[in-house]
C-alpha cells in the first residue's frame, strides 16, 4: 500500500519539529504575483474572486505550482462574513476595504436576523465549494488550511467602514456603547464559528483566525475583546470538530501573547515580527510557534533577508516550527527573494 502523504504543517501544530521546517506565507496569493494580477482582472471585482470557485481555486493554486509550500491557504477574505450578514463590503482599488459603518441600531437588527448562522453560510456556499476542490486538487502532502478573521478585527472595520491606521472608531464604540459592541462581538464569534466548523468538514485541515488588530488594545480590552471571543469560537469549533486544529494569530499582541494559548485553547501561535526572540522560545515551549519574518525583509532581500532568515532557524529550528512572515507579504515583494528565502531554509 501507498505510504499515506505526511502533511508537515500538521505534525507541527500537533508539536513535531523538522530540520527544514515546513513554510507558507500569509498573502501568499496576491498582487506580487503576475499570475493573481492576471486571474483578479478576469473575474472582475475582488469580491467576484473570492465568490467564483473557478477562479478562487485557481489563486489559491497558483503560489503552490510556483514555490512549493508546505501550506495552502483558502483563497477569500475575512471580510465575507460582515458581507454574508448583509453589511454589504466593497473593495475600492487603491483604498481598501469600504463598507456603511455600524450604528447600535444596525446591531441590534444583525442581531435580531442571524438568530442562526443559516443565512450567512448560505451566502457563504462557494467558498465550501472551493474548500472541497481545493482538498482534491492539492497535492496529498500540501495542508489546507481554512480562516475567519477573529470577533475584534473584524467588527473594527464594521464600525468604521473603512481601514483606519489605530482603529479609533471601534475603540470609542466599545467605550460609549459596551452593550451593543459586545453584543456584536458575540454574533461574530458565532457565525465565525460555524463558518469555521463547515469549512473544517469541507476538507480543510486546519484553521487560522486572524487578529490583525487585536496590537490596539489595552489589557483588561484585550482580555474581553480578543481573548474571550476567541475562547468562545475555540470551544464552539471543538465541540462540533473535537480534533480541530486551530492557529491564533493575535498580531502585536506584545507579552499578551503569554498567556493566550492557554486562554484561548488554540494549538499554535502566529507570531508577528516584533516579538523577541526570547519570548518566541517561551512561548515555542508551550507548543507550535507560526512565523515571524518582517514582511519588508522580504522586499529587501540580500543581507537583511538572510539574516532575518538565519535568526529564526537559529533560534526556533529546534523546536516545533512553521516558517512564515509575520504579516501579510506585500505586493512589492519580488518574487526572486521568495525564491531566495526557501533555497536558504530548504537548501
Ligand atoms: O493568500 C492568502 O493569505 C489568502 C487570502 C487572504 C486575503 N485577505 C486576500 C486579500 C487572507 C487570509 C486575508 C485576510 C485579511 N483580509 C486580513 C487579516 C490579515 C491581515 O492582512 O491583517 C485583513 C485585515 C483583511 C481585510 C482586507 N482585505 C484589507 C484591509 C484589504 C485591503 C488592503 C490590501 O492589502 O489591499 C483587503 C484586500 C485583499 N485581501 C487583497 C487580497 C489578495 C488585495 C485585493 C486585490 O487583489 O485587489
Amino acid at each position: 500500500m501507498e505510504k499515506q502523504a505526511e502533511r508537515k504543517v500538521m505534525k507541527v501544530i500537533e508539536g513535531a519539529r523538522y530540520d527544514v521546517p515546513p513554510i507558507w506565507l500569509m498573502r501568499q496569493a496576491g498582487r506580487y504575483l503576475p499570475e493573481y494580477r492576471a486571474t483578479r482582472k478576469e473575474a472582475g471585482s475582488f469580491l467576484d474572486l473570492c465568490y467564483t470557485p473557478d477562479f478562487a481555486v485557481e489563486v489559491t493554486l497558483q503560489p503552490i505550482r510556483r514555490f512549493g509550500f508546505d501550506a495552502s491557504i483558502l483563497f477569500s477574505d475575512i471580510l465575507v462574513v460582515p458581507d454574508a450578514l448583509g453589511r454589504k463590503v466593497e473593495f475600492v482599488q487603491g483604498e481598501g476595504p469600504k463598507l456603511e459603518p455600524a450604528s447600535a441600531g444596525d446591531i441590534a437588527r444583525l442581531v435580531d436576523e442571524h438568530s442562526t448562522s443559516e443565512a450567512a453560510l448560505e451566502h457563504l456556499e462557494p467558498v465550501f465549494e472551493t474548500v472541497r476542490r481545493l482538498r482534491s486538487e492539492l497535492p496529498a502532502e500540501t495542508t489546507l488550511l481554512g480562516f475567519c478573521g477573529a470577533p475584534w478585527t473584524v467588527a473594527t472595520y464594521m464600525i468604521a467602514g473603512h481601514g483606519t491606521p489605530d482603529q479609533a472608531p471601534a475603540r470609542l464604540f466599545s467605550y460609549a456603547d459596551p452593550d451593543s459592541f459586545s453584543m456584536l462581538i458575540d454574533l461574530l464569534a458565532d457565525v465565525s464559528a460555524d463558518y469555521l466548523i463547515r469549512q473544517l468538514r469541507e476538507g480543510a485541515d486546519a484553521v487560522q483566525v486572524f487578529d490583525s488588530w487585536s496590537g490596539v488594545l489595552g489589557e483588561r480590552d484585550f482580555g474581553h475583546w480578543c481573548v474571550e471571543p476567541m475562547r468562545r469560537i475555540v470551544d464552539r469549533v471543538r465541540g462540533e470538530v473535537p480534533d480541530a486544529r486551530i492557529i491564533g494569530f493575535p498580531k502585536g499582541a506584545g507579552v499578551n501573547y503569554r498567556d493566550y494559548r492557554k486562554a484561548t485553547g488554540v494549538d499554535a501561535l502566529g507570531l508577528d515580527w516584533s516579538v523577541p526572540m526570547a519570548l518566541a522560545r517561551e512561548l515555542q515551549r508551550q507548543g507550535a510557534v507560526q512565523g515571524n519574518l518582517d514582511p519588508m525583509r522580504l522586499v529587501a532581500g540580500g543581507d537583511a533577508l538572510d539574516e532575518g532568515v538565519d535568526e529564526i532557524l537559529e533560534g526556533l529550528a529546534d523546536g516545533p516550527l512553521i516558517f512564515n512572515l509575520g504579516h501579510g507579504i506585500t505586493p512589492q515583494t519580488p518574487i526572486a527573494h521568495v525564491e531566495a528565502m526557501l533555497k536558504r531554509i530548504r537548501g
